[in-house]
């Protein structure tokens, strides 16, 4: 798939006052002469500052980077998770149209992002909350369809379901994501059948729904939950 920088972009960009000492830690990880490895995460940082990543960004980047732009345009263009186009304020829908949840029911769940958000990809909604694209296997087919937002995957989707999140994000809330059959993460739909006694009932959610819902790592990472983050690590 083609992807390409938006034909309008801001005039500048540049790290907020946070960003910046926390970008010079970053590249202070890697030996001399490698700082380029700090490319993703750096983008990726200047997407969380501005909501999406504007060609002055990756100038920025590049050029604190010691790096040639194109170098940097291609990291950014060939990873899905960088958006080279403005998104929706609230959240931008990662709709996953590949075989799995093709045949699961992905093109019903874009239809319900087409009427509800915008009938194109890439298209803000009319209140500018939401926006949404169709992308490749997100590597959850066993919870096929489904579809990524911010840091999380929804799973296990139905129209109604996939709608209703759409609702809640509009009126500010983020829903619990991961699989919303019930399932506890990718195992049979009936229940497992193998390795029970390694099942630990008491848990309420996977680790990765427990990173969302415990720690608040979802849509927006604040500087309070990066500061959790960093202490969960350790
Ligand atoms: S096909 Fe959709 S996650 Fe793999």
């Amino acid at each position: 798939m083609l992807r390409r920088l938006h034909h309008e972009q801001p005039d500048s960009f540049s790290f907020n006052k946070e960003n910046l000492i926390w970008a010079g830690e970053q590249i202070k990880k890697y030996p001399e002469g490698r700082q380029a490895s700090a490319i993703i995460p750096l983008l990726w940082r200047a997407q969380e500052q501005e909501g999406w990543l504007t060609r002055p960004a990756i100038e920025y980047v590049s050029e604190m980077l010691d790096m040639a732009f194109i170098r940097a345009l291609e990291v950014a263009s060939f990873y899905f998770m960088f958006q080279l186009h403005p998104v929706g304020k609230v959240a931008h829908i990662q709709v996953c149209g590949t075989t799995s949840c093709m045949i699961c029911g992905a093109e019903d769940l874009a239809e319900i992002c087409k009427k509800h958000i915008s009938p194109n990809q890439h298209e803000l909604s009319k209140n500018g909350k939401l926006s949404w694209e169709e992308v490749e296997c997100l590597g959850a087919c066993s919870n096929a369809p489904m579809v990524q937002i911010g840091k999380d995957y929804y799973e296990d989707l139905t129209p109604p379901k996939l709608l209703k999140i759409l609702e809640e994000f509009e009126k500010g809330k983020i829903p619990i994501p991961g699989p919303q059959n019930e399932r506890f993460a990718a195992e049979p739909a009936s229940g497992l059948t193998s390795l029970k006694e390694f099942r630990n009932t008491e848990l309420q959610n996977n680790a990765s729904v427990d990173l969302a819902v415990t720690l608040k790592d979802t849509i927006n990472t604040t500087k309070e939950v990066r500061t959790k983050l960093e202490k969960h690590k350790k």
